[in-house]
């Protein structure tokens, strides 16, 4: 394949190209990124799922007595005649290491002089891996904080660890407790932050936006049941959680707040989904009740953005937080072209949003969650969870879309094998339970048609991005875990997103080929030695856009041979230097990431040079993606 791209034309590319979307699917906040490691800690699960009781005492949920208006509910332990307290196995267990600080706190209530013990114990052998004792300040009719520090003396074998919570009776007792909590050490040291390992995850990807809180968990199954920013506001105890639409409870301690210090710690800008009165039983929100859903937008973006003067920008400050945050990008609802909602969408609910949102803010610039409805100047999201062949089929189906409408990209996948017909998706055919590397390919060979329309493209996340291994209700993901981070794996998707990410074309350039596109598929533009996130966006070249990039991807291949590709750039001279990265799956198209095997993917790199006319010769295999990267200093 011959190619010779053009040192001029092209367009600007969105500086966004490369992101990650969130919701609370596959316990990815709880049992997932949120660190806090005791399970049904406030038993919002309306259950005592996660405890037992330890010795011979009992536990019995209580309402009596409740701990603030949001966590109604407790546990009452009732000692028998030795020690008497309570168990969490964590979220499918618990890591414990050595080299880490434990820091945990309960409530109690009623009235005990003696001290509690809190540890970590292996649930093999018993072995205690940390404890400590805590003096009683717990009183009859009332309820009590009380902090600890766990250091454990050993690091556990594997996570099959429990939380214990003791104390030793003079006689019967009776002690309630609630919010019983516990962190292991988190990403950037924040108090209720995230998992370290899974937020250098999301690091190395290195992103440039956070759909939050993307996905069908934002619209709620019923009326009621949405995602509501104020309730996953402030303290602990006044957050009540909520059945999450994957059916297990969200506490909420990841909350809106939370998503903000996450944003801030990986440096991107965020999307900020608002509900939009669509709920999954196919309800929507009857024109004249729309103003309440709006005014709610409103006040979140004036909760997140306003100064400290207006109502909500003060809530903020009183919570802790005084410097306003940006919001520059709002996408109103969640596949709003679905479960029956698309009419009221377009002929009334983003309308709505819209001007209502713009009127108080110009400059925030809105999504609308479908490909198809365009209201005024907002953009658009594109979903498809599809097979490796279609995929493929979709690298023009951006070619022609208008760019005053910008697309994300807001959730793909390749989730099922081909069939031999080009079809999208049956969602009844069995999904592969891991990514395998046809189906990245064809990603690849997508993503790279995105990035070939990127001045209609504003950018491209994965979805669903984590995964608890041990509960989950979609597969494939991006990455997978349990509470052991010796499992934490990356699929086979994940070094593709992670190469196109750190290779940011900042300007397209036109190519020719004779070849045309399949089995090659490419797109050329310039970009600089340093690319990564955050080049400032519609600039154009500049003196730092001071290389070229060409992206590529070989997809079915009918040849034996590998496919010899010579590219030449305009203006770039004999004996430029050029760095060839190519991605390849020795064991073929079925590779795949487990825990078990954590690298299907080989990575090689070559060093090359500009022949007499500048081009640049090299040959890649079928099932292959690369980056080449040329001149620079
Ligand atoms: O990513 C999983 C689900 O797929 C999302 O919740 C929804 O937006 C889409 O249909």
């Amino acid at each position: 394949v011959t190619l010779s791209v053009a040192n001029s034309g092209g367009h600007p590319t969105s500086p966004y190209m490369y992101g990650i979307m969130f919701e609370d699917i596959n316990q990815s906040g709880d049992g997932g990124l949120y660190a806090e490691l005791i399970s049904n800690r406030a038993f919002q699960n309306q259950s005592l799922k996660s405890w037992s009781p330890v010795g011979d005492s009992t536990l019995e949920l209580d309402t009596s007595t409740p701990l603030s208006w949001a966590l109604p509910r407790s546990v009452r332990v009732k000692s028998g005649k030795g020690k008497a307290g309570l168990k969490n196995s964590g979220y499918w267990g618990i890591n414990v290491k050595k080299t880490d600080t434990y820091t945990g706190s309960f409530y109690s209530y009623g009235e005990y002089k003696g001290s509690f013990t809190a540890s970590l114990v292996s649930d093999i052998t018993n072995e205690t891996l940390a404890t400590t004792k805590i003096k009683s300040k717990s009183v009859a009719d009332a309820w009590t904080q009380h902090e600890f520090e766990l250091h454990p003396t050993k690091s556990a074998a594997n996570s099959n660890n429990s939380f214990v919570l003791e104390f030793r009776p003079c006689h019967e007792t009776e002690l309630k407790f609630n919010l019983i909590s516990l962190f292991p050490p988190t990403y950037n040291n924040r108090p209720n932050g995230m998992r370290r390992d899974l937020m250098e995850k999301l690091r190395d990807l290195k992103p440039s936006f956070l759909r939050i809180p993307g996905g069908n968990n934002l619209e709620g199954n019923f009326a009621g049941n949405h995602w509501n920013w104020s309730v996953t506001l402030g303290p602990l105890t006044e957050r009540p959680g909520r059945m999450g639409v994957w059916e297990y409870e969200n506490t909420d301690g990841l909350g809106l707040v939370e998503y903000m210090h996450w944003a801030e710690d990986l440096d991107v800008d965020v999307v900020l989904g608002v509900a939009a009165g669509l709920y999954l039983n196919g309800d929507v929100v009857p024109e004249e009740d729309l103003d309440f859903f709006v005014q709610d937008a409103l006040n979140e973006l004036e909760f997140l953005t306003g100064d400290v003067s207006t109502p909500y920008g003060a809530l903020r400050a009183k919570l802790g937080y005084p410097k306003p945050w940006k919001i520059k990008y709002v996408e109103v609802g969640n596949e709003d072209n679905l479960w029956g909602g698309l009419d009221s969408y377009k002929s009334y609910r983003l309308k709505t949003f819209y001007d209502a949102i713009k009127a108080k803010y110009p400059d925030i610039f809105i999504f609308s969650s479908t490909d198809e409805v365009v209201y005024k100047e907002s953009g658009r999201d594109y979903h498809k969870y599809t097979r490796p062949d279609y995929s493929v089929s979709q690298f023009h189906l951006f070619d022609n879309w208008t760019a005053e409408h910008p697309v994300i990209i807001g959730e793909y996948a390749t989730i099922q094998n081909n069939t031999g017909k080009l079809e999208d998706t049956d969602w009844n055919a069995p999904k592969n339970a891991w990514s395998n590397w046809i189906g990245s390919v064809a990603e690849a060979v997508f993503l790279v048609g995105a990035e070939r329309n990127a001045d209609k493209i504003w950018g491209t996340c994965f979805a669903p991005l984590f995964q608890n291994l041990n509960n989950y209700q979609w597969a494939p993901d991006l990455i997978s875990y349990s509470a052991d981070p010796a499992d934490t794996t990356v699929s086979v998707s994940y070094p593709i997103i992670q190469l196109f990410s750190e290779h940011r074309i900042t300007h397209t350039l036109p190519g020719v080929s004779s070849d045309g596109f399949g089995p090659l598929y490419w797109a050329a533009g310039r970009g600089s030695a340093s690319s990564g996130h955050g080049h400032h966006p519609g600039k154009g070249p500049s003196a730092k856009d001071d290389t070229y990039i060409l992206k590529a991807a070989v997809y079915n291949s009918t040849a034996s041979e590998d496919v010899p590709v010579s590219v030449r750039f305009e203006g770039l001279r004999e004996g430029s230097p050029a760095t060839l990265t190519v991605l390849t799956a020795p064991e073929g198209p079925w590779a795949k990431n487990t825990p078990d095997h954590k690298d299907a993917v080989k990575k090689t790199i070559t060093r090359l040079r500009a022949g007499k006319g500048g081009e640049i010769e090299f040959s890649l295999p079928d099932l292959s993606v690369a980056v080449l990267v040329a001149g620079g200093k």
